[in-house]
């Protein structure tokens, strides 16, 4: 049996949360932005919040960081061990935060954003010395470090950023947006320091416009859409949210082929390849029952195969307006409505 990815089982509880927010709520003047937002983030992990433009990734990412307060009537938020409403100094210390909107200055030099980082987290001026010949070295921007940042690429002022969030040694990282904008070989390159980040350690709080980040990234998805988070899971549970998952069956003889035909529901039949496609949301119920179906009428499949739609299926069906709640680990939800890409865009 061969799947398209396997992914690790990832239990909830199995490990310290780095983030966690009950019912958050902010409005900007009397336009609702976010209607009651549950987050759990566990340590060491990419967390990855996924929404178009407008959807309040980056006005989540500023509650969490303390940079504006929830609405009253909010639920608890703690970070990084730390309840954001007692204790924001606490929550500061435990962070670093990548804007959306690049924070390097200019007119001055990378090398000296990085001191100007290092007095901020009032290093000795050796230690913050060091620390930033460590991370200009580790980012690749040595040769850049004498030149104002004006004279930057966007790829190489993000890395910059990067760079400066962790002069404070940071165990929880928020990324706003962190590619966009780039081009693929600085993405990627992006992406690498990420996962590095995550080897280290580190609690990687990520948002992005792009499925593919996401999926690449992220241990964990949630995708936010009209104030409220639309489904929330691993990347495979999201995709076994809507329509297009089937299984494939193939078979090498003909009359195997045949029997197992008449033997299940709902198939289409592909007679020059020998294979039957079935719809299916992949999980292990669905799967048992074809398998029981099979075994019932004695006909063994050469070849199973269970495909999961793509992370744009799911985004798309998701983010299309008027969507009710869903939730991954909702095995049997009803599956919303699948729109095209322009319903959105
Ligand atoms: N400071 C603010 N004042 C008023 N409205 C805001 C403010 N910040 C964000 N908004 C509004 O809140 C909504 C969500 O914005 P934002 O969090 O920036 O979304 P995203 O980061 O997902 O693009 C948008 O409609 C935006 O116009
Ligand atoms: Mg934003």
């Amino acid at each position: 049996m061969t799947a398209d990815r396997t992914s690790a089982p990832t239990g909830p509880n199995t490990t310290a949360s780095a983030i966690t927010a009950k019912g958050l709520r902010k409005s900007y003047g009397d336009k609702l932005v976010l209607d009651g937002i549950d987050l759990d983030v566990a340590e060491g992990t990419v967390f990855g919040l996924l929404g178009p433009n407008g959807a309040g990734k980056t006005t989540v990412v500023t509650i969490l960081s303390t940079l504006v307060s929830p609405d009253p009537g909010s639920g608890p938020v703690c970070v990084g061990g730390h309840d954001l409403a007692a204790d924001p100094q606490g929550v500061r210390a435990a962070i670093g935060v990548t804007g959306q909107f690049s924070a390097v200055d200019g007119l001055i030099t990378g090398e000296e954003n990085m001191l100007l980082m290092a007095d901020l987290h009032h290093l000795p001026r050796r230690a913050g010395r060091r620390v930033a010949a460590e991370l200009l070295e580790r980012f690749d921007l040595v040769e850049a470090a004498k030149k104002p940042v004006s004279t930057y690429s966007g790829g190489m002022k993000r890395r910059l950023d990067i760079a400066m969030t962790l002069v404070g040694d940071p165990r929880i990282i928020f990324l706003d947006e962190p590619t966009t904008g780039l081009d693929p070989r600085s993405r990627h390159t992006m992406w690498q320091i990420i996962r590095e980040l995550v080897a280290g350690g580190v609690t990687v709080f990520l948002t992005t416009q792009y499925l593919e980040e996401a999926d690449e990234l992220a241990d964990r998805i949630a995708v936010l859409n009209n104030r409220r988070i639309a489904a929330q899971g691993t990347a495979e549970e999201l995709k076994r949210l809507v329509p297009g998952g089937h299984v494939r069956l193939r078979f090498a003889d003909p009359s195997g082929y045949r029997s197992a035909a008449r033997a299940l529901r709902e198939v289409t039949r592909d007679d020059d390849a020998l294979a039957l496609r079935i719809p299916s949301d992949g999980s292990q119920r669905e799967l048992r029952a074809v398998l029981d179906r099979l075994d019932a009428a004695g006909v063994e499949a050469d070849e199973l195969t269970v495909h999961t739609p793509d992370l744009d299926d799911v985004f798309f069906a998701l983010t299309a307006t008027g969507t009710t709640t869903a939730t991954a680990t909702q095995a049997h939800s009803p599956n919303p409505p699948h729109q095209p890409e322009e319903a959105v865009r």
